[in-house]
Formats: C-alpha cells, structure tokens, sequence
C-alpha cells in the first residue's frame, strides 16, 4: 500500500465534517473517490495533504505516519495535490509554471523534467510560450497535472478534475490520467462524474456525509441502481 487512511476524523473549528473515514491505495493504482457536492471529498483530500489535518486517525504513506505533518512535508515526501480551483499562475507562461513547480522538490530519481512532461502531453509543449490566464479549461488542467508532476509525486490526489469541462476535453483528460499509472504514479480522485470515473478506475470508494458508504470494483458499484440513486445522482 502506498496510502493508508484509517479511521479519521476531521474538523473545520467546531464542525465534525469526517467520521472515521478510511480508504487505501496501492501503487500505481489510480482509485475513484465518489460522492455528491458537500460528502467530504476535498476535506478527505485535504486531510491526507495536512492542509486541513484530523484529529485522531492514521494516515500512513509508505509505511510512514504523516498525519501530523505539515503540508510542505508531506509534499516533499511524494504527494502531489490538484486542488479544484487549480492555481495556476496566471500571469506566467505554461514552461514558467511547469518551472516554478520543480523548486522545493526532493530528488527522488527518475525525475520528471519539462521535456518529460512535454512528451507525456505535447499539446503543452506547443503552448509553452502562452500564460495562464489564456488557456482554456481543458488546458489549464493538463498544465496543472503537468506541474504536480514536476514536484516528482508517487502520489497524486486530483480534485474534480473533470468538472466545467466539455465532454471532448474529459475524454482527452482521461487519456492523460490513465497515462499516469502507466508512468509510476498512484492516484487519488475524488470525483461526481459517473461515466469518466468507470472509465477510468477499476476500484472507487463511496462517499457520503463523511463516512465511506461503499467500496469495490468501479463498475459493480456503478451498475447498482440503489448504490447510484442513493448516493450519486442528484
Ligand atoms: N472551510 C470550511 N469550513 C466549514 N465547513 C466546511 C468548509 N469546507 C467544507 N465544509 C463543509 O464540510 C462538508 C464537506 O465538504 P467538502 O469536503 O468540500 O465536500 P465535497 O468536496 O465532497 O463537495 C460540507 O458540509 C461543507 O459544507
Ligand atoms: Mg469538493
């Protein structure tokens, strides 16, 4: 396992948001994270990046509990993290933001490089003199997984990375999601799109008002109508 989550619970202030939640990934594995707006995905996601730590709980990454430390630790052991609203710069050009993310990073060997990235996603590269702020949404995404790489992750949590893009863009992003595996990175992704999650993950879990409802194969829970209607659709 590279990532193991038990029991944790999570609070904003006084608010219980996490109740006993626990999920594992393996490496190499890229597992779904499912649930409706307001289950806890982001705060599942930003407990294990120590952005917004639990209170009691375990979170082991390889082995190591990091449960207690602070997010620039965890980041350097091997997390990345894709937040929905992707911080990109906006006013530096795409090589500048893949750039800019390499610093801080703890050689781990095997390194991701600019022109690594480039070949895992050239449309990058032709647009590498452009800045942030004009590039669509679909391009945005790819420059943002391109940046998480350069910080040399075997772990990548992505946040709703599908969401506000068209369905000819979700298609390419999963191309390029399902690339990341092939390359030696888990991943993490939380997740309400029904069809790109199937597609992608052959093992999701479910969740619901902080607790993980279910968990198994991404197809036997999706062709549950109870398991959908209860937790999923709208
Ligand atoms: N910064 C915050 N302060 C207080 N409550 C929050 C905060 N962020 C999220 N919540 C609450 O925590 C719950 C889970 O939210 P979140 O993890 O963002 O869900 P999801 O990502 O699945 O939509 C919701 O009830 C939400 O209102
Ligand atoms: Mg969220």
């Amino acid at each position: 396992m590279i990532l193991e989550v038990t029991d944790i619970h999570t609070y904003y202030g006084t608010s219980h948001v996490l109740f006993g939640l626990s999920l594992k990934v393996k490496e190499c594995e890229l597992v779904a994270l499912l649930g409706r707006n307001g289950a806890g995905k982001t705060t599942t996601l930003r407990s294990i990046m120590g952005t917004t730590p639990p209170q009691s709980g375990s979170i082991k990454f390889q082995g190591q509990e990091i449960s207690t430390y602070p997010p620039y630790s965890i980041a350097r052991l091997g997390i990345g993290f894709i937040p929905d609203n992707k911080r990109i710069f906006p006013d530096l050009t795409v090589r500048d933001n893949l750039q800019i993310a390499a610093r801080n990073r703890r050689d781990r060997g095997g390194g991701w490089t600019i022109s690594r990235v480039y070949e895992l996603f050239p449309a990058l590269k032709n647009l590498e003199k452009r800045t942030g702020a004009h590039l669509s949404g679909g391009e945005q995404q790819m420059l943002a997984i391109g940046r998480a790489l350069m910080g040399n992750p075997l772990l990548l949590l992505m946040d709703e990375p599908t969401q506000g893009l068209a369905p000819l863009l979700v298609r390419h992003l999963g191309e390029q999601v399902m690339k990341l595996t092939e390359e030696g990175v888990a991943v993490l992704l939380s997740e309400q799109n029904v069809a790109f999650t199937s597609w992608v993950s052959e093992r999701a879990y479910i969740i619901d008002h902080g607790a993980i409802r279910h968990e198994g194969p991404t197809k036997d829970l999706l062709e549950n109508e109870e398991i959908k209607k209860r937790y999923l659709l709208a």
